[in-house]
């Protein structure tokens, strides 16, 4: 189809459905919390709604300004996004400086941020205490950028992991700021999850949360090779087991079932919870060595066919710049409809 045609298709098959946003950093390798907190409904919000996702390179700008691997670290995360399930012909799936459209919105937003309400969000919190030595202010306005990756689009959902709400929830006031002063142009946001609470995994000692750039030795990443796996699971903390039965789970052994549960058959989830539920003669059952070779044989059946087929989608680099460029044309198309709205609004339409 030219590709006018395509875009029509596309519009029109797409116009009567909810908004889908979400977007990720290519700080990294993708990791076990990207899949189960973000691309896990990606993946299942395709069908039924009208889905934008899109690689967040400008944001990445904040806490990595040194892009000598940044264009392998987006068509990776590109071609993880398609081995986990992704359809680029059912999604749009783009880089964010491939749209120069969201840049001018950010620009009227942060027109209505304040200094103090950016200054005051964890994140930023966090990120002066990462690197002092950079307290950019891309960095402070971090929020509003993710705010008009939103509203360029006029989302209403943005499937993210629990780490996201306080971002989400900036974005609402940044709309209701913007309708409040120019008329109502933007419908509000707010974080998805199929089940009703945001996912957060943790790292496999129970400590901090699975991430691509901190704590790389407890986090399972999609392009981990199978023994790295099986080393990583081994490595988790445990303790000498239960002292008796039904006792209160300590949060690294209930994350290890959080874990199980995400790539383990019912079953066997069953059958280690009754382990460590039930003692024989005063000793309890459960082996923490047997679980964990059993999680981990689990996670490599899980992890490795995507690592597979995202290694082989990352060799054919002229189908990933295809994609990349099909996915722009979408989301400019969407794009340039809001952004004529809001120049109208704002009266900058001469
Ligand atoms: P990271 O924090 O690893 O750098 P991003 O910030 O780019 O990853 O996050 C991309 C998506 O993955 C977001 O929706 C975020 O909420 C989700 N996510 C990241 N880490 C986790 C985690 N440990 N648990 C659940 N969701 C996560
Ligand atoms: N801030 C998000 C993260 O660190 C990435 C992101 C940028 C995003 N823009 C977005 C997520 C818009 C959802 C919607 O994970």
């Amino acid at each position: 189809m030219a590709k006018n045609g395509f875009l029509i298709h596309y519009l029109r098959s797409s116009m009567k459905k909810e908004i889908v946003l979400s977007g990720i950093r290519p700080t990294g390798f993708l990791h076990l919390g990207n899949y189960f907190g973000a691309m896990r409904n990606y993946v299942r919000m395709q069908d039924e709604y009208n889905c934008y996702f899109f690689v967040a390179n400008w944001h990445s700008l904040t806490t990595h300004p040194d892009t000598q691997t940044l264009k392998e670290s987006v068509l990776r995360v590109v071609a993880e996004n398609i081995a986990c399930g992704l359809d680029p012909e059912k999604v749009s799936l783009y880089v964010q400086s491939d749209v120069p459209e969201i840049a001018e919105l950010y620009l009227y937003l942060n027109m209505l941020a304040y200094k103090g309400e950016l200054e005051k969000t964890t994140s930023f919190k966090d990120k002066v205490r990462m690197q002092p030595e950079n307290v950019n202010a891309g960095l402070l306005t971090y929020p509003v950028l993710q705010a008009a990756d939103i509203l360029i689009h006029r989302a209403v959902k943005v499937p993210v992991g629990k780490d996201q709400e306080q971002n989400l929830e900036m974005a609402r006031n940044f709309a209701e700021r913007f309708n409040y002063r120019y008329g109502e142009t933007f419908p509000l946001p707010y974080a998805f999850n199929y089940d009703s609470e945001l996912v957060k995994i943790l790292g496999l000692d129970g400590n901090g949360k699975m991430s691509k750039s901190e704590n790389q030795n407890t986090t399972l990443f999609l392009a981990d090779e199978d023994e790295a796996i099986r080393n990583k699971i081994k490595k988790a903390k445990t303790d000498q087991g239960p002292l008796t039965p039904n006792s209160v789970m300590p949060d690294y052994i209930e994350n290890l079932f959080t874990l199980m549960k995400l790539v383990s058959e019912k079953d066997t989830v069953q059958k280690f919870e009754d382990d460590f539920n039930n003692s024989s003669e005063g000793n309890c059952i459960i082996r923490y060595g047997d679980m964990k070779k059993q999680l981990a044989e689990d996670m490599v059946s899980f992890i490795q066919p995507i690592r597979y087929q995202a290694l082989d989608l990352q060799n054919n680099k002229d189908l990933l710049i295809k994609i990349i460029r099909q996915g722009a044309d979408k989301a400019r198309a969407s794009a340039s409809e809001t952004l004529s709205i809001v120049r109208k609004a704002v009266g900058m339409d001469y």
